[in-house]
């Protein structure tokens, strides 16, 4: 038996059966041929910043440790590079706006690894990773075979991809590639990252100011998980029906509510949680008192230090009941439970 417990960011107590360090394309095929040969459970994980376990494992965990980072093209107007699915994925933000290349600037201090930053479409401030997404390369279980997905065949959507969906449990991402503008059009239309650069024209504006900018919101916002285990986000921003969203403004006039272009209506999940009072919750009336809402940040989910997984996801669904019963929306996931 393995002790996962220091791989994972919520730093809740996790085993498994065995551990398999892939740092070779050929340690980690021979790994997935084995588990899937044998019929034994496996999981990929990258910096496990998005995963909860909840009990033991009864399988193989197979950490992606593939590194390396190539150009591929480059012109006057663009550069396409493929990184390896293990190397951290603020590393290489950081790599790309010391180089002055532009497209994932937004998505500064996002945790984890390339290889998973495809299987939800990260996105932040304003950007989706699909914005400059040409391909992911990987191994197709069933065919085993090393295939190659264009971005209309990853079927992003908002924290979704066919890595989640059809795929799930099939395909292991190995490489990503990216193409990345020299000539930056910056977003800086996400309310508190224009709010923060007013002071700059815009025509003076770089690269690094957003960048900078933005790992300047998250760390006031967000917990460091080196400090307080959590995985960002544990729910998704619900979607509802105009008509719903009236209905909330009605009881509540000062609600963020945000129009989507696809007619829907974005509700802020932390909104929702923090009106019901879960903001800076911790379970002492049902468990440890180590489970708990960030006192910041009611989105986020936290371990205070002794918190079972059990416990956290009993908490989310707490939450959801509380949520599901005043406002009839279901808040769905965004961190995988195991
Ligand atoms: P893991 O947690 O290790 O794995 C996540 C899932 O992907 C698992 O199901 C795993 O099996 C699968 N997976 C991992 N690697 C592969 C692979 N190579 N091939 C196939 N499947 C794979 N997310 C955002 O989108 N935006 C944010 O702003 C954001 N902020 C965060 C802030 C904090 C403080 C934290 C802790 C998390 C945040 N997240 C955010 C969530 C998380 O960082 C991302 O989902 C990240 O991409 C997860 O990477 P990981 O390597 O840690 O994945
Ligand atoms: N809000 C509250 N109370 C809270 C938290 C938020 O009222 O406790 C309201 C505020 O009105 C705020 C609005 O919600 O204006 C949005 O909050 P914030 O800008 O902090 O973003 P978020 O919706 O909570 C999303 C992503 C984050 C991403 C940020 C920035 C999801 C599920 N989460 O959070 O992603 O970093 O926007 O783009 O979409 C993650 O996925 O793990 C994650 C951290």
């Amino acid at each position: 038996m393995v002790d996962l417990h220091s791989l994972t960011t919520f730093g809740v107590p996790a085993t498994a059966d065995t551990l398999i360090h892939a740092d070779t394309p050929e340690i980690l095929l021979s790994a997935l041929r084995t588990a899937h040969g044998a019929n034994t459970p496996w999981l990929v994980l990258g910096g496990g910043s998005n995963i909860l376990f909840t009990k033991h494992f009864s399988g193989t965990i197979i950490r992606n440790e593939l590194h390396g980072i190539h150009i591929v093209e480059e012109t006057e107007h663009h550069v396409i590079i493929d990184i390896e699915a293990g190397e951290n994925w603020h590393t290489i933000v950081t790599y790309c706006v010391e180089r002055n290349w532009s497209g994932i600037e937004n998505l500064a201090l996002i945790p984890g690894t390339v290889g998973a930053a495809p299987v939800q479409n990260i996105g932040a401030y304003g950007v989706e990773l699909r914005e400059v997404l040409v391909s992911v390369t990987g191994y197709d279980i069933p065919q085993d075979t090393i295939r190659t997905l264009s971005n209309e065949e990853c079927g992003f959507g908002y924290r979704n991809s066919i890595f989640k969906q059809e795929l799930k449990g099939h395909f292991v991402i190995m490489s990503v590639r990216l193409q990345l503008s020299k000539q930056p059009q910056l977003r800086t239309n996400y309310g508190s990252v224009e709010m923060l650069l007013k002071h700059i024209p815009i025509a003076e504006r770089t690269i690094r100011d957003v960048y900078d900018t933005v790992i300047l919101i998250r760390k006031s916002k967000l917990p460091d998980p080196a400090q307080i285990g959590n995985a960002g986000s544990f729910f998704k921003n619900p979607e509802i029906p105009s008509t719903h969203a009236h209905e909330i403004l009605a009881e509540y006039p000062s609600a963020p509510i945000f129009p989507l272009p696809n007619g829907k209506t974005k509700v802020p999940a932390g909104w929702l949680i923090e009106t019901l009072g879960w903001k800076g919750y911790r379970n002492t009336d049902t468990g440890s008192g180590y489970a708990g809402v960030h006192s910041d940040q009611a989105l986020v989910l936290v371990n205070h230090g002794g918190a079972q997984g059990k416990e956290i996801q009993d908490l989310a669904e707490s939450i959801r009941k509380s949520v599901w019963q005043k406002f009839s929306i279901l808040l769905e996931t965004e961190v995988n439970i195991l």
